[in-house]
């Protein structure tokens, strides 16, 4: 098969086109023939080697495409029925292989498709949408009428986090981006969070999701009310700029971090959870997510740059056939 290969981590040149042998389900897992694999920033993470993953590998991890062969154990899969899948359970070892004609995956990191479903648009909310998920639900524990904070809102994990707050529903949901824009997600889109406290009469936020890091994390913890969550789901900035765990105790506000690759494998039942919903919500048009675009296997390279510059659009997936 078809599959761009890292062998040495490095610039987005490193992502090599090559023919390598087509894998086979293990137990618990199977095969999937990839219609469309996502790109994010955590991919350009990998193939630099900031992230490290044991060479030579497949970056890619979230997929759609159609089931190719199911592995001892599995069941409710059947082979061509479309799924998706996320390949990002690093917990339980080597994985990603996206970028690929066909990819393992493990069964409870796979959810069926409805047969009509759009396989491009499906790939690019996988990973995000699971972890806007989990970092709302499971971290944050939303309730109705929170005020939300989302920075880094022109992203891809920034604008889907904020679209489900809005869907939950949010009180105010604000996004903090660099780039000004009138999306309808927000009930207030600020490029300067000075002007968050006016926003909400001066309580604050009950909520702030940060997938970017430095500066813009500790200004934005200390906007929380008392018993407001900070959940760190990234550090798009690359500067991981400390937060006091005395300033915690004293304004009773609670710091909690959550990188899904890593725990995916403990909590196999939540992440199924919020694959389906995420699945679900935007095959019925709750979750209204822009169409990604849309690109060939062997252009991997010009979107990595595209991401490493920032002027990739919000998500991109690769058409692998
Ligand atoms: N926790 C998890 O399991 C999980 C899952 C997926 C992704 N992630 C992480 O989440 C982060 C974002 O991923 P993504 O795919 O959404 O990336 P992305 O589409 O490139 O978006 C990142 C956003 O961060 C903001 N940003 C970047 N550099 C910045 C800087 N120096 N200062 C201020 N803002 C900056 C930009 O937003 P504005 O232009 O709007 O300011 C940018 O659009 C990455 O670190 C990724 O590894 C974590």
């Amino acid at each position: 098969m078809r599959a761009l290969v890292v062998k040495e981590p490095g610039p987005p040149e490193s992502l090599r086109l090559t023919e390598t042998a087509t894998p086979s389900p293990g137990p618990g897992e199977l095969t999937i023939d990839v219609a469309y694999a996502g790109v994010g920033f955590v991919d350009t993470l990998f193939r630099s080697g900031a992230f490290d993953l044991p060479t030579p590998f497949t970056p890619g991890i979230e997929v759609t495409g159609h089931v190719r062969e199911i592995g001892p154990g599995v069941t409710g899969f059947e082979p061509g029925q479309p799924v998706g899948a996320l390949l990002n359970d690093f917990g339980r070892g080597m994985r990603a292989g996206g970028y690929a004609e066909v990819a393992v995956a493990h069964a409870t990191m796979t959810t069926r498709l409805p047969g009509d479903a759009d396989l491009a648009r499906m790939a690019a909310v996988l990973i995000n949408g699971v972890t806007a998920w989990l970092a709302l639900h499971d971290l944050a524990r939303l309730r109705v009428g929170d005020d939300v904070l989302v920075l880094g809102a022109s992203g891809g994990l920034g604008g889907i986090t904020g679209r489900l707050a809005a869907v939950h529903p949010a009180g105010r949901v604000i996004g903090s981006s660099r780039r000004p824009s009138d999306a309808p997600t927000w009930t207030h889109l600020v490029t300067d969070l000075d002007t968050v406290p006016d926003l909400t009469g001066g309580r604050g936020v009950d909520i702030v999701i940060d997938p970017v890091g430095g500066d813009l994390r500790t200004r934005a913890y200390d906007l929380l009310a008392p018993f407001g969550r900070l959940v760190v789901v990234g550090n798009a900035s690359g500067q991981d700029h400390p937060v006091s765990a005395d300033s915690a105790w004293l304004n009773t506000r609670q710091i909690l971090g959550f990188s899904l690759g890593g725990v995916a494998h403990l909590i196999p039942d939540r992440v199924g959870t919020a694959l389906s919903a995420i699945v679900d919500l935007v095959h019925r048009g709750v979750l209204r997510e822009p169409a990604p675009a849309v690109v060939p296997l062997d252009q991997a390279t010009e979107v990595h740059q595209a991401l490493e510059t920032r002027t990739a659009p919000p998500k991109t997936v690769l058409a692998i056939r």
